[in-house]
């Protein structure tokens, strides 16, 4: 059988992203020969604060060319404020990885595990486990606008929101088909109906016409004040919630949250027609706190690691890696953001050895 061969740019980035890639290229290496599949990777040392350092600019002028043919870009993290600003460094980079490889789902799974303290009383493993998907292009997040009468008492400022049916059905689409892969299939859509009276009211709408075309899946519309709530109160109620840009940012950071440390929450950046390629990354930033040390957790780089094999088709590959996370977290050896005292690399080392295990 001829294997399956996939491109990936390896961009490490800057800070702890240089620690914990090679720890999700160590457990790549270990599914790639457990389950007959190549990827041939490309080595970036650009999208960094070093590189802007040396060049003046966070990328080379082809960066687009230069990736446009790749299959998936595994991303460390950017960002080392020190020495260039967080706007400089993440707007030279990964901003426009999202925007101009049009990567408008960002797919980020929720999930309690075993071993890992919780945040919220009386929560187990099982009682937390839903994906929030976020509108990643347009929505509240646009730079149509402006100030007028500026430093004057008549100062005004003006910031729209745009949502295109283009932009609001393809990423409930997304949702739906994802709920319908689901045991549960249940989709919660955040709105604000009651408050942003006309582009709320017309989102719920898109939500019913594409929902028209999946019977199987049950819909709750839940304003996002309360559904904010209930991610703390009820987390059970979830199994996929989708979201426009603002409210999507804001649950996707709160709900990996109520799982316990940043270092498990993994996150994808999809343009699931592949006409560009897509993005895999944790969704922590790039530590210079404990950066040098080989302490951080290597967790949220190899499970975005495995999304992005299960992204190419690699389904199999993507399980075993999570079971072995799950091994790993429940038995150790676990880095200090989750109580142990093993370091980046014992902890990549363990995770990789169960995965080569058949
Ligand atoms: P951060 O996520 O880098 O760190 C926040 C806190 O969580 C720190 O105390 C850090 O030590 C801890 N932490 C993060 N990841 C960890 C891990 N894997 N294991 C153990 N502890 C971990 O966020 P912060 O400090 O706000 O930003 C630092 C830099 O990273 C900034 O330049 C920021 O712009 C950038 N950043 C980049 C992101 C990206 O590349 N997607 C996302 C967030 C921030
Ligand atoms: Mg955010």
């Amino acid at each position: 059988m001829t294997k399956k061969t996939f491109k990936i740019a390896v961009i490490p980035g800057d800070g702890i992203g240089k620690e914990v890639m090679p720890q999700a290229l160590r457990v790549l290496e270990a599914a790639t020969t457990r389950f007959d599949i190549e990827l041939e990777l490309s080595p970036i040392e650009w999208a960094s604060c070093d590189y802007y350092l040396a060049h003046g600019q966070m990328m080379p002028d082809d960066w687009k060319s230069r990736l446009q043919g790749q299959d998936a870009l595994l991303f460390g993290a950017v960002g080392w404020p020190a020495t260039v600003p967080d706007h400089i460094s993440l707007w030279g980079s990964l901003l426009k990885f999202r925007r101009e490889f049009d990567q408008y789902i960002n797919l980020r799974p929720v999930r309690l595990f075993e071993g890992v303290p919780c945040p919220l009383a009386g929560r187990k493993p099982g009682d937390i486990d839903y994906l929030v998907v976020r509108e990643n292009t347009e929505g509240e997040y646009t730079n149509l606008g402006g100030v007028m009468y500026a430093g004057t008492e008549r100062e005004i400022v003006i910031q729209e929101s745009v949502y295109s049916r283009f932009g609001a059905d393809r990423v409930l689409r997304f949702a739906f088909e994802l709920a319908q892969a689901r045991e549960r299939k249940h989709l919660t859509v955040a709105t604000k109906s009651n408050g942003i009276a006309i582009s709320m009211p017309w989102w719920d709408g898109r939500a019913d016409a594409v929902g028209a075309d999946y019977p199987a899946i049950t819909v709750d519309k839940q304003h996002i004040d309360i559904l904010s709530a209930r991610f703390v109160l009820q987390p059970g109620r979830f199994d996929v919630v989708v979201a426009s840009n603002l409210f999507g940012d804001i649950l996707s950071d709160l709900g990996p949250a109520t799982t316990g440390t940043i270092g498990l929450a993994p996150s994808a950046n999809l343009n699931p027609e592949r006409s560009f390629p897509s993005l895999f990354e944790p969704v922590h930033g790039s530590a210079p706190d404990i950066y040098g040390r080989n302490i951080a957790n290597p967790v949220a780089m190899i499970w975005s690691a495995a999304l992005m094999l299960q992204f190419l088709g690699a389904a199999e590959a993507h399980d075993a890696i999570l079971a072995a996370i799950e091994t790993v977290l429940r038995e150790g050896p676990r880095t200090r953001d989750l109580g142990g005292d093993a370091s980046t690399t014992e902890m990549g080392e363990a995770i990789a050895r169960l995965v080569s295990q058949a």
